[in-house]
């Protein structure tokens, strides 16, 4: 197969770890036969550097052409407490979600048995948990109107969803519950928000088409709760932009470190893969980052952008051998692991290659 990859390494620690990456697609083409060719683009922090945009034209021409992307992370410290900087990295995340379509941000949460312990919630309550987010990405409070009045006292923004917006994301859903336990649930706030009780009301109507599928309705708040309590209950789960950012974050904690969390955003055009853990500027440079979820955003690429199901599973099957040697970045070592196991970004990299 021949595909053409876009590299947007971004902020941070976004550099070091789609190196490791990309080092995985080469040696995923190398074995099984496949022709990948690649180009590199700017976005965030340091697009904003070099040219003063965060998501400048030509990166968004690089995107439409390529066949996937292969992303980082945006962010930069100096804009988290200036308020009033006009121009953010994070535009660029929201304006390449929006140009590209990428409406389904599929979030899975799959839980490696040997970080049972690296995870803040009890292994017993855990075990086995394997949970699947559909987050939509590109309406909701994020897009909707926002401004500020009264010289500037007042502010709102705007949570606003049009059918189609839930129907297109909602089916996602339900197609991947029919391929897995066939449970789907469904996270809205529909007993204060009006946007949530149109959300849930689409989803019932479509219900009668996957007659196989069981839909469970779970306000925001309840969800977040039950997320911690019993989070093996959780199968498919379908939920808005602002809900589905916070829930993800709380749900990466069942994996024991975000930086194992691997993510998909699908939609009308280019697929972009990317660890869900941000830029991480405390620990940049310093190359101690975890690599595996990026290599495990890499997986995704493979799998649902180029329908390369093996290839997919031999990269999870390498971090699952990698994880048993007893090999650690920082973020899942604990006081046991001994120190000749903690690598930084670079030998988890090579470690992960030797299984390849
Ligand atoms: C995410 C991030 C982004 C979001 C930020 C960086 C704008 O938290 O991808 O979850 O809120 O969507
Ligand atoms: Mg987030």
């Amino acid at each position: 197969m021949k595909k053409h990859i876009l590299i947007v390494p971004g902020d941070g620690i976004g550099q070091e770890v789609t190196t490791v990456g990309k080092q995985v697609l080469d040696r995923i083409a190398e074995k099984f036969g496949h022709e990948f060719t690649y180009d590199e683009a700017l976005i965030g922090h340091v697009a904003i550097e070099a040219t003063g945009d965060p998501l400048p034209e030509e990166t968004l021409v690089k995107m439409r052409a390529s066949d996937a992307i292969l992303f980082g992370a945006v962010g930069h410290p100096k804009y988290d407490n200036d308020p009033s900087a006009k121009v953010r990295p994070e535009q660029g995340l929201l304006r390449m979600r929006k140009e590209l379509g990428l409406y389904a941000n599929l979030r899975p949460i799959k839980l490696f048995d040997e970080l049972l312990e690296a995870s803040s919630i009890k292994p017993e309550i855990l075990k086995g948990c394997d949970i699947l987010f559909f987050r939509e990405l590109t309406g909701d409070v994020y897009f909707g109107k926002r401004e500020r009045l009264d010289d500037g006292n007042t502010a709102y923004d705007t949570m606003i969803y049009s059918k189609y917006e839930v129907e297109r994301i909602a089916r996602k859903a339900f197609e991947a519950a029919r391929t897995r336990s066939k449970k789907l649930m469904s996270v809205d706030k529909a007993n204060v928000l009006e946007s949530s009780r149109l959300w849930r009301e689409v989803i019932q109507k479509l219900a009668p088409e996957y007659p196989d599928v069981e839909v469970e309705h779970q306000f925001i708040d309840a969800a977040a709760m039950l997320l911690i309590k019993d989070p093996r209950r959780f199968d498919v789960v379908v939920t808005g932009n602002l809900f589905g950012d916070i829930l993800t974050d709380e749900a990466s904690q069942i994996a024991g470190s975000m930086g194992m969390l691997a993510s998909a955003s699908v939609g009308d055009s280019t697929g972009v893969y990317e660890p869900i853990h941000g830029s991480a500027h405390d620990i940049t440079g310093k190359g101690v980052a975890n690599p595996l979820a990026s290599v495990l955003s890499a997986a995704l690429l493979l799998d649902i952008s180029f329908g390369l199901k093996a290839e997919s599973e031999a990269i999870i099957a390498a971090v699952d051998a990698v994880l048993k040697a007893g090999f650690r970045t920082r973020d899942i070592a604990n006081s046991e692991t001994p120190a000749d196991k903690i690598l930084g970004t670079d030998a988890m990299g090579a470690e992960l290659l030797k299984n390849l």
